[in-house]
Order: structure tokens, then sequence, then C-alpha cells
């Protein structure tokens, strides 16, 4: 069953990607930060991608804190997306990294809406945003979960470098960091 609904999603993003060649880019989306109102469905969307930060998504994508910037896409005005600017904080001190560097967190786009150009989108707008604050360094941490490798490919291809890997004892994937200078 999940296999046939994995080939399904697969055939409907191939088939998304030559609609895109021959016929331009979706252009039904629109991007702003994110509401009240999208939280919602945005926290649900992020468990099921990110199940491992089951404990962090909602305090996360709730936050005020104003080093915190949510992004949200869009498509015919549901939420189909999301990507995050942060601080490391605190918690990736365990790890070596300075918890007030920023990084590019909570980058997610939905199945039937992905390999339509909406990710690429999502990071230049962040990208976007850092330079705006003048942010000379961008991080990503990713891991190597197999549904994180289309992520890791897009990062590079965005010039993002490979920086370093961690293992943690409590938890069952390795992490990957990135980063970029930002120009
Ligand atoms: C990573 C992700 C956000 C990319 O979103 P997207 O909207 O599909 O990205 P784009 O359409 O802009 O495609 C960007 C690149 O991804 C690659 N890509 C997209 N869909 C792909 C697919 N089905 N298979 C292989 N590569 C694919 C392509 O290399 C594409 O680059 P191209 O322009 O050279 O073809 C999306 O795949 C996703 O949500 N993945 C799961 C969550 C995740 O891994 N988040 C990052 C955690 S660190």
């Amino acid at each position: 069953m999940v296999q046939s609904i994995n080939a399904f999603v697969k055939r409907k993003q191939i088939s998304k990607r030559i609609h895109t060649i021959f016929f331009g880019m979706d252009r039904d989306y629109e991007i702003e930060t994110i509401q009240e109102s999208d939280i919602k469905e945005l926290i649900e969307q992020n468990c099921a991608i990110f199940p491992h930060l089951g404990k962090y998504i909602n305090d996360d994508l709730k936050s005020n804190d104003p080093d915190c910037t949510y992004f949200v896409l869009k498509h015919k005005g549901r939420p189909v997306g999301n990507i995050g600017l942060t601080k490391f904080g605190k918690d990736y001190e365990i790890i070596g990294m300075n918890a007030e560097d920023w990084v590019l967190g909570y980058f997610q786009i939905q199945p039937l809406h992905r390999g339509k150009g909406f990710g690429t989108l999502l990071m230049n707008k962040v990208e976007e945003l850092a330079r705006s604050k003048g942010i000379d360094k961008l991080w990503i941490d990713t891991t190597d979960r197999p549904q994180e490798a289309v992520a890791y490919k897009l990062y590079t291809k965005f010039g993002y470098a490979f920086n370093s890997s961690h293992s943690l004892p409590d938890f069952d994937y390795v992490i990957h960091i990135l980063v970029k200078e930002l120009k």
C-alpha cells in the first residue's frame, strides 16, 4: 500500500516536472510570513515529514522570537510548504555549533507540490532575508535520512558546502552540517 502511494506521488511529481518544462512555472502561489491561521496545518505537515522533531515543532513554529522568521508558501491560498531562518540556539552547542549562528530550518514542500520549483523559491526567499539582515554566513542542518537526499542535492546546488557530520547517542540518524558564505 505504502509503496503504491509512493509510486503514485512519484508519477505525479514527474508529470509536474514535465508540465513545468513545457508550460512554465505554476504561478498560482504566494510566499508570506507565517500567519496564526496557517500554524495548525503547518504543524501537522511538519510533524508528518519530521517525526523525529515532534517535540520541538509546535514550540518552534509558534515562536514569537524576533530571531525566528518562518515563511509559508501557499498554493491557491492553502499552505503547502515552509522554510525558516533562525539561530542554532543552545541545543546545538552539544555538537559544537555556535548558538548565535544563523541556520535555515523547517524546510518542506508537500509531496504533491514537489518538483515545481517551490523549494527553490523558498530557498531564494530565506537567503534574501538573511542578506537583508546583514548575515554573512548561513548554516544548514540536515540528516542522512533517505527522504532528505533531495534536499541535500538542492543545498549543494545553492552553493552550501559540507562542514561536518555528527552522531548523537539517542538519535538513529546522522546530522550533516553545511555552510555557505552569503555575498
Ligand atoms: C527538499 C524539498 C523542500 C524540495 O522542494 P521542491 O519544491 O521539490 O524543490 P524544487 O522543485 O525547487 O526542486 C529543486 C531540486 O530538487 C531536485 N528534485 C526535486 N524533486 C525531485 C525528485 N522527485 N527527485 C529527485 N530530485 C528532485 C532537483 O534537483 C531540483 O533541481 P533542478 O532544478 O536541477 O531539477 C522537498 O523535496 C521536500 O519537502 N523534501 C522533504 C523534506 C526535506 O527533506 N526537507 C529538508 C530537511 S533538511
